[in-house]
């Protein structure tokens, strides 16, 4: 009896250690760079060896981001042994070296495969080939897999899934699992412990509004479809709203500034998809702001929710560790919005720590990088048309 008794507990304490080092893997929402946004397939290790040299470089390394992603369109076919082949003209030095240099450069290596039989772009999909794909994947060193589904026959989205992590757990190699479903069905119902994020939406597009047939969103849309998504986030699993398109030329200043904010607001993985090897200072100062990244690592781990909704002026709010409260005000019109605003008018009901009618709170500009007054008096600021004001609360 105390023999069963005994087993049971290493077991269940094993799992539990198991899982913590899943959920381990991404702790806070994972930061890095992925090639799709900027150059589609056009991928070759000259481009992500340039690309890890620009991470360090510029300062995106030391400001966070340390994965580097190669999408789709890596792969080329199967050897007789069914071994994945990665494109011998664009990847000379073949995968292993390139993941050598991506981590003698204090980066981790991701690269892309999809649950189908094929990739988006027609390459060799894992289906029927996950447990080699992933064995591979560990001797190349990978640390991140990002897991399409075109191409799915009809596959159980969820088993499609499983299969992979279960594939990846097997391999040895810890490697977070970024699960990319679109969020037909509902990934952010099944996806945690399975991967580590998941995909909320279709593709974005670099627009602050724009939709297309195939399904493509801007910015905004997808802002929309996270907002009943928050319970679903938390340290280890995130929503995912889609890779930035900060600085690759679509968006203004301040419509770039707002899908920063709100990325870092809704505990998003940050994966910049811009070309980093020239990144001008405009671009620099929104990709590496401290108070902004920090407000999207913090440890509590949860995502911002939309507490008042005012048609098309909008305020999210996102709870943070020691206390804080990171507060995002987002005007979605054409023209500035004139903020007057009384603190205590509204309540932040779902904030437990903070009472701003009790307490006294500091509140901090986190693009101006300065105290702006505190919650005593009336925030009256112009919030710039399709422009936010950002700011963290703080006990005085
Ligand atoms: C899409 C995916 C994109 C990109 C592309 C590559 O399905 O959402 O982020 O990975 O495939 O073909």
């Amino acid at each position: 009896m105390k023999k069963k008794f005994l087993i049971a507990l290493l077991l269940a304490q094993s799992i539990f250690t198991y899982s913590q080092e899943f959920t381990d893997l991404a702790k806070t929402p994972p930061m890095g760079w992925n090639s799709w946004n900027k150059f589609g397939c056009d991928v070759s290790e000259k481009l992500i060896m340039g690309m890890a040299d620009a991470m360090v470089k510029s300062g995106m390394r030391d400001a966070g981001y340390n994965y580097i992603v190669i999408d789709d369109c890596w792969q080329i076919g199967r050897d007789n042994s069914g071994n994945i082949i990665a494109d011998p003209e664009r990847f000379p030095s073949g995968m292993k070296a390139l993941g050598d240099y991506i981590h003698s450069k204090g980066l981790k290596f991701g690269i892309y495969s999809c649950a189908g039989s094929k990739t988006c772009q027609s390459r060799p999909g894992s289906r029927g080939y996950q447990f080699q794909d992933a064995k591979k994947y560990a001797e190349w060193g990978v640390d991140y897999l990002k897991y399409d589904w075109c191409f799915d026959e009809g596959q159980d989205a969820k088993s499609a899934y499983k299969t992979m992590s279960d594939a990846l757990k097997e391999s040895g190699r810890p490697m977070v699992f970024s699960i990319c479903e679109w969020g037909g069905s509902k990934p952010w119902e099944w996806g945690e412990g399975i991967g580590h994020l998941w995909r909320t939406t279709a593709d974005i597009r670099d627009c602050y509004q724009c939709t297309f047939d195939w399904g493509g969103l801007g910015i905004l849309d997808i802002i929309d479809k996270q907002a009943d998504l928050w319970k679903y986030a938390g340290p280890g699993h995130w929503n995912d709203p889609d890779m930035l398109e900060v600085g690759n030329g679509g968006m203004t200043f301040d419509e770039n500034k707002t899908h920063f904010s709100m990325w870092s607001m809704l505990a998003s993985p940050l994966m910049a998809g811009n070309d980093l090897r020239d990144l001008d200072p405009v671009t620099a100062q929104i990709l590496m702001n401290k108070e902004v990244i920090a407000v999207n690592q913090d440890a509590k781990g949860q995502q911002a929710r939309r507490f008042m909704d005012m048609g098309e002026y909008e305020i999210w709010a996102k709870p943070l560790a020691d206390g804080k409260v990171a507060v995002c005000f987002l005007n979605r019109t054409n023209t500035v919005w004139n903020l007057n605003y009384d603190w205590k008018k509204q309540t932040m009901y779902f904030v437990e720590e903070v009472n701003i009618r009790k307490q006294a709170y500091d509140v901090r500009d986190v693009w101006e990088h300065k105290s702006i007054g505190n919650t005593e008096s009336k925030l009256v600021k112009s919030i710039p048309a399709h422009g936010v004001l950002m700011v963290v609360l703080s006990k005085k």
